[in-house]
């Protein structure tokens, strides 16, 4: 697996995404690393319904002076059956009440999947898949069209938590509990799965100077990354806001930044408490019953970070001068 250098990141990209006032963010970090080059954008039913999600994707990259990237709407419910969204967390349009202007951008006429199908078919080197909201998309895509696994380096999917509950109810993650089956699909499937859980999800946090530094900048990027991370440190009751989805873009630009482990992993389906909690197996191979079911897919989980680092190319990314389209 190449490393990426810290300085000269080269990685082709999928963001498949729920926007959402921290996805929101990872967009406009995503389109400020050079050598990240993004190649599509997927938008699926979660934080908000899929059409709210399509247009803050697209109004986000007007904000990130993104070049012409095409976006997708996917999958407008989950897989089995309806969950809440997260418009309590992220408001009702998705943004924190931060409304953008109208944007010329438009979603491609294409399903999110068969866009994720061309790009991956069309790839012609390893593309890393960023995953920050519900799988409902890519559990279609490895469903209808297995061979596009090959295509894919890593997925770094945010979600689940290994060991520190949920945060929709007692044990889900809200990704995991929008579309559990999914998220079950994907784990077992897909190819090098990487979990950014709760675990670290909540351990990044963005120190209140940054943040007011990121409002009072001149570039429209920063300062609407500087705006949703005010929202949401308001919204969790924190001085300094959790950076949320974008830590696990972050990871997925430069893994050497993560502690990591490999466990069994799966998610729970039909608990009548545990619906949509991800089951991650941390006992030792020695220590294992005869009995054990070891069918369980290998992921690697994310237990730990460098924050400072992450922080440092976080900054970097947000207060790059954008080149105006
Ligand atoms: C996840 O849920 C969403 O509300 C956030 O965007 C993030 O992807 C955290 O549980
Ligand atoms: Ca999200």
């Amino acid at each position: 697996m190449p490393i990426q250098d810290q300085e000269h990141p080269d990685l082709d990209v999928i963001i498949d995404c729920d926007t959402g006032t921290d996805d929101a963010v990872e967009l406009l970090t995503a389109f400020g690393i050079p050598g990240v080059r993004v190649l599509a954008v997927t938008c699926v039913d979660g934080n908000v319904g899929v059409d709210a999600v399509v247009r803050n994707t697209l109004g986000v990259l007007d904000a990130a002076d993104a070049p012409d990237v095409p976006v997708a709407r996917g999958c407008p419910v989950p897989l089995a059956q309806p969950t809440p969204d997260a418009s309590w967390v992220h408001g009702d349009n998705g943004l924190g009440g931060i409304a953008l202007p109208e944007t010329s951008r438009a979603a491609v006429p294409l399903h999110a999947v068969e866009l994720l199908r061309t790009t991956l078919t069309a790839a012609d080197r390893p593309v890393t898949v960023v995953a920050t909201g519900p799988l409902t998309n890519l559990a279609v895509l490895f469903t209808c069209y297995p061979e596009v696994k090959e295509k894919i380096e890593r997925i770094v999917v945010m979600g689940g938590s290994a060991a520190v509950g949920g945060n929709s109810d007692a044990t889900a993650e809200f990704n995991f509990f929008h579309d559990p089956e999914a998220a079950e699909i994907v784990l077992r499937t897909g190819p090098n799965v990487w979990l950014y859980g709760l675990d670290v999800f909540n351990s990044v946090t963005v120190p209140a100077e940054q943040v007011r530094k990121l409002v009072e900048h001149t570039e429209p990027a920063a300062r609407l990354a500087g705006n949703l991370l005010t929202g949401m440190g308001k919204t969790w009751n924190r001085v300094d806001p959790v950076l949320g989805d974008t830590g696990a873009f972050l990871v997925a630009v430069w893994p050497e930044l993560a502690q990591v482990s490999a466990h069994r992993t799966t998610v729970e389906l039909h608990g009548a408490y545990t619906r949509g909690m991800s089951v991650v197996d941390r006992r030792a191979d020695e220590d294992l019953p005869p009995y054990t079911d070891t069918s369980w897919s290998a992921v690697t989980v994310v237990w730990s970070l460098d924050e400072d680092a992450l922080r440092g190319r976080l900054m970097d990314a947000l207060l790059r001068p954008r080149a105006r389209r």
